[in-house]
């Protein structure tokens, strides 16, 4: 099988290295890539969001499979361009990827297929919005309709702050304060049947002790340890499902990775957010663990064949990923600083480097180009080695600004 892989950060990285380890992957390809990539794929360029050039690529390779690893294709069609191009494709058609791409559609679809999730409001205007944020009180959440890479969500008990930030927006989704811990919960869909994968927790605020802004992901670790047994089946029949025979019935099946990020609250789980895509950085300890060859399970989801798939096999263990960050991040990053380190790293047991925005220079210079510039992945028979590992490896690491938290799986649970 000829693999393709779209997108060029940690995500892909990881997706690629585990597509390699596939045998039934016999060529390994990915547009536009990044250094790290590079070296286990055939690179190629693309126009990132743009469904027609991704198309075309697939075509010109005679791809047999395509992997869309981020949202904005997605969200852009570029699954439709490739499928109709009669290329098999792992993610969702573009009227699917609402679910990530709308937070009001992803809304209706949970309440109208009785999925938990907070109560929300979509509000327009500062009189609906102030009418919302009195109706909830705080903590107040207030969210933009639209893709934010992560950054369009503010929680806040600053009512002056949530105002501003609705105003900034246009429309808004305003909901209820869910107070539980988070986790991250994938499944592979093939339209109709779906296969949960193991669960993750990341880790969204900026700082130490989830002080800071949000942010795309600074770190992860799978498994968990001390979720409730049972818990992926569980987000399978309460939320996956429906909301899989929810969008079926609306005529917009949707296949490829549904992301529901949960809130595990007193009353209950409740769903935070439906992304369409593979979590960044969860992806990259999610994947380290799985034995499943995942070309295979990746084809069988494109392709509708979930049903008879089974579940996938996971190694024991544990990994922990360690995003390092640019200088500036998650506001406007610093790019172009070299990157050294990376040998010595690779060098600690059980940790290896996948890289998230980086690029080389006409030189030959490894240098960042992006507000999250590397993942240390760091495997252990445990949480704790496997942390230990990726702090070990990530204390090897020198970029000028370069920063990460610290505090990563210590505390699993919180
Ligand atoms: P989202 O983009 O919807 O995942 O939101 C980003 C982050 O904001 C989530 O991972 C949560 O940490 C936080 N968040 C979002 N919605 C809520 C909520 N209803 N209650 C508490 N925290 C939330
Ligand atoms: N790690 C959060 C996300 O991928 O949206």
């Amino acid at each position: 099988m000829r693999v393709l892989v779209i997108g060029s950060g940690g995500r892909e990285h990881a997706l690629a290295r585990a597509l390699a380890r596939d045998g039934d992957v016999t060529e390994l390809h990915a547009a536009p890539g990044n250094p790290g990539i590079a070296r286990i794929a055939q690179v190629h360029d693309v126009a990132a969001a743009d469904p027609a050039s991704i198309a075309a690529l697939a075509a010109r390779i005679d791809a047999g499979l395509v992997v869309i690893g981020p949202e904005a294709p997605l969200v852009a069609g570029a699954a439709d361009a490739v499928r109709a191009a009669g290329i098999a494709c792992f993610g969702p058609g573009r009227d699917a990827a609402m679910i990530e791409g709308s937070k009001t559609f992803a809304k209706q679809v949970m309440v109208a297929a009785g999925i938990p999730t907070a109560a929300a409001r979509s509000c327009t205007g500062d009189a609906e919005v102030s009418e919302a944020l009195d109706a909830f009180g705080p903590p107040y959440v207030v969210k933009a309709d639209g893709l934010a890479a992560g950054k369009g969500v503010i929680v806040t008990t600053d009512r002056g702050e949530a105002s501003r930030h609705a105003a900034s927006c246009g429309t808004v989704v305003i909901e209820e304060f869910l107070d539980g811990p988070e986790v991250s919960v994938f499944a592979l869909a093939d339209g109709s049947a779906a296969v949960p994968l193991l669960p993750a927790q990341d880790y969204k605020r900026a700082h130490d002790g989830d002080a800071g802004p949000n942010t795309g992901g600074m770190g992860s670790y799978a498994p968990l340890p001390w979720a409730p047994p049972g818990l992926a089946a569980e987000v399978l029949a309460t939320v996956v499902q429906p909301a899989l025979d929810e969008l079926r019935r609306r005529g917009t099946p949707y296949s490829g990775l549904l992301y529901a990020g949960l809130s595990l609250t007193a009353a209950g789980l409740r769903v935070v957010e439906f992304n369409a895509r593979f979590g960044d950085p969860e992806t990259q300890v999610i994947l380290d663990r799985l034995v499943t060859p995942l070309g295979g399970l990746l084809d069988a989801a494109a392709t509708g064949g979930l049903a008879g798939a089974g579940l996938p096999a996971w190694a024991p263990g544990a990994a922990v990923t360690v995003v390092i960050a640019a200088e500036g991040y998650p506001g406007t990053p610093a790019s172009g600083d070299e990157i050294d380190g990376l040998q010595d790293a690779e060098r600690e047991s059980g940790a290896y480097v996948l890289h998230a925005g980086t690029c080389r220079t006409v030189a030959g210079a490894l240098t960042s180009s992006g507000g999250r510039v590397l993942d240390v992945v760091g495997t252990g028979p445990d949480l704790a080695s496997a942390r230990a590992a990726a702090y070990r490896a990530a204390g090897q690491i020198r970029m000028r600004g370069g920063w990460y938290r610290t505090d990563i799986a210590a505390d699993p649970g919180r």
